[in-house]
């Protein structure tokens, strides 16, 4: 069972069999300072792609405590608030940030709770209708853990109550092994996973297939492998064929790839938004031979943890942090 349908407008995702969502998103964790730290530079341009997002019919955004900290979620409060349930804003807790902006593991129950209580605030809303606890089961190397090893149980069950408390809707995990999906799933329905997946990198292959098993959505982070897809050759006759960037392509293919993807592509420019969304229309639009061809890029079969992507998450982890 899956919980798509398909609408005039694009295929819809009816996320936590609540919310129907167009099936691409907006990642917004590039709308903060260098190493994901502070402000951007221009936050005049942050809040006016928020706004043209949903003018262009973007329902779903990602974003986390981490980002900034803080400062997205501020901006993202600042930019759309108030949003009625038609936006749906998935937010992570779980990690936070260092002095000198490392990522930290923090997934003690009452960080938790304080995490998706700041959010409440700087988003400028009274419930979250999707908060991800963010776990490391997709990573080589796991962020710091400032409370050392909290049980899954406990961080998870810190969600439960809040969701009792009509502080969140539905509650999400984001970087889960499949081992961790099904622990969670014993402790509480799971509305979403958020893990890596692109063209480039199938780690995330196997918590997929657990998602499609039980409807669950699927969203890819680094969709278009932080931009390091454009010049894959295998993109290019389709990008060719369809007069769209092969970006454009890339995104269409996670579409096709499977009914409960909505990818959350991250861009500050207006241009590579309106590029991102094209996705929507042209994924009907690929051939059978072209998906097919575009999957066998990679061997699913025997993903891993991808070497790309591991290096691109510590590039953006060792970039040096801006002060504001
Ligand atoms: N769960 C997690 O742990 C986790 C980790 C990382 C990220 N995330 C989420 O995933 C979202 C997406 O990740 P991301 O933004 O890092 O990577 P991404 O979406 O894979 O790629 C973004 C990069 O691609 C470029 N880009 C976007 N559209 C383009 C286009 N049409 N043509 C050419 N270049 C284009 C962007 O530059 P421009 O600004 O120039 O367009 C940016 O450099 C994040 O925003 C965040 O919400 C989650």
């Amino acid at each position: 069972m899956t919980n798509t349908t398909t609408s005039p407008v694009g295929t819809i995702h009816l996320l936590g069999g609540q919310y129907r969502v167009p099936r691409i998103g907006y990642g917004t964790m590039r709308l903060s300072g260098r190493g994901v730290i502070g402000l951007p530079e221009d936050v005049t341009g942050a809040i006016a792609i928020l706004r043209q997002a949903v003018d262009l019919g973007v329902r779903f955004f990602d974003t986390a405590n981490a980002y900034g900290p803080r400062t997205v979620n501020q901006l993202i409060g600042r930019a759309l608030a108030p949003f009625d349930d038609e936006i749906v804003i998935g937010n992570k807790v779980g990690a936070s940030r260092g002095p000198h902006g490392e990522w930290l593991t923090d997934s003690r129950p009452e960080t938790i709770r304080t995490q998706v209580e700041d959010a409440l605030l700087d988003l400028r809303t009274d419930i979250s209708p999707l908060t991800y606890l963010r776990l490391w089961g997709d990573s080589t190397d796991r962020a710091g853990a400032i409370a050392g090893d909290v049980p899954l149980e406990d961080s998870l069950g810190a969600l439960v109550e809040l969701r009792e408390e009509g502080k969140i809707r539905h509650i999400g995990i984001s970087g889960a092994s499949p081992a961790m999906l099904e622990r969670a799933q014993r402790l509480t329905p799971i509305a979403a996973v958020q893990n890596r997946f692109n063209l480039l990198d199938r780690s995330g292959v196997g918590v997929l297939s657990a998602c499609e098993r039980d409807g669950i959505a699927f969203v890819p982070y680094f969709p278009l492998a932080t931009g390091a897809l454009a010049d894959l050759e295998a993109l290019v006759a389709p990008a060719r064929r369809l007069g769209a960037p092969t970006t454009t392509i890339a995104l269409a293919w996670l579409l096709r790839r499977s009914p409960v993807i909505i990818p959350i592509p991250g861009t500050t420019s207006p241009t590579h938004l309106t590029e991102n969304l094209r996705a929507a229309a042209l994924a009907p639009q690929l051939t059978d031979d072209e998906v097919k061809a575009l999957t066998a890029v990679e061997d699913e079969a025997n993903a891993r943890l991808d070497i790309m992507s591991a290096q691109a998450v510590e590039a953006i982890q060792k970039q040096p942090a801006t002060t504001v």
